[in-house]
């Protein structure tokens, strides 16, 4: 276990780090001194950014799992607590992006989106927290979006995961605040993640796609997942040792 870095001797779950923002997130906390163990159910994308990981002198393990199944979550962690025994930090990240109006949606894409988005967060939550409370305290870190504030067209699926995302964050700081356990949303605005070029893409003309989405953004641009992995790292960190139910906005402006 790593002495050195803001997040030296801790354990981080990062959930959806085998891409785009977890992965950042991974490589960075690792560098910070963090052990991480990456949860994904992208085997192989998972399995390179662990060999980053460990190449930079980190240490991490690859945890296979999608993250809406509560057997495989219950694994996960016990995979956690078998290898270091302990687990500091908690960054539920992983999420998928539905589109289309509500009389469009199947009943499937309803269910899946909210299994996937915050289903998810609830289960990495509850398998967690005992450890925190045996150990005194503990750091949890939601992935929702700037939608949560400020809607978009033709995303209220997605929205209203995000939303939930925002009250959970809220509700589970104030429940868990007397036992030490920060917990806070990571708000992101329109970021450069192969989920998104993924979308531009499927839109057909991916340049005026990315013209329309820059515009939504004042700072003019779109934001990189290092730029959301270092605002993670700030609200994972002791750095934010007075930070619980924030929604950290870090969106270039988007929702103003
Ligand atoms: N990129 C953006 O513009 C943006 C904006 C706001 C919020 N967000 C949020 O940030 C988070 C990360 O987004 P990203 O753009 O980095 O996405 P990404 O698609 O680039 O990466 C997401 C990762 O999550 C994994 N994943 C998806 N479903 C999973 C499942 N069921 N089980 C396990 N792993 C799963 C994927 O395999 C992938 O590695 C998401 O919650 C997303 O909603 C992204």
């Amino acid at each position: 276990m790593s002495t050195e870095g803001k997040l030296a001797g801790k354990v981080a779950v990062i959930t959806g780090s085998a891409a785009g923002i977890g992965r950042a997130s991974s490589l960075l906390f690792a560098k910070e001194g963090a052990s991480v163990a990456a949860v994904d159910c992208d085997q192989a994308g998972n399995a390179g950014l662990v060999e980053e990981i460990r190449r930079n002198g980190g240490i991490a393990e690859a945890l296979t799992a999608d993250v809406s199944s509560a057997e495989e979550v219950e694994r996960a962690v016990q995979q956690v607590m078998a290898r270091w025994n302990k687990v500091d930090i908690l960054f539920n990240n992983a999420g998928i992006v539905g589109g289309g109006k509500v009389h469009t949606l199947t009943e499937e894409e309803w269910d899946r989106s909210f299994a996937i988005n915050v289903k998810s967060m609830f289960l990495f939550s509850r398998a967690v927290i005992p450890a925190f409370l045996q150990q005194g305290g503990g750091v949890i870190l939601n992935t929702s979006s700037t939608t949560a504030f400020r809607v978009v067209a033709d995303r209220a699926l997605y929205t209203a995961t995000k939303g939930a995302i925002y009250s959970l964050t809220k509700s589970m700081a104030i429940d868990y605040a007397a036992d030490r356990i920060r917990v806070n949303c990571l708000c992101p605005g329109t970021t450069d993640t192969p989920s998104l070029r993924a979308r531009l893409s499927a839109r057909g003309n991916t340049e005026e796609m990315t013209k329309q989405f820059i515009a939504r953004q004042p700072l003019g641009r779109l934001g990189t997942a290092e730029e959301m992995a270092k605002a993670a790292l700030y609200l994972v960190s002791d750095d934010a040792s007075f930070v619980t139910g924030s929604a950290f906005q870090i969106d270039g402006g988007m929702s103003l």
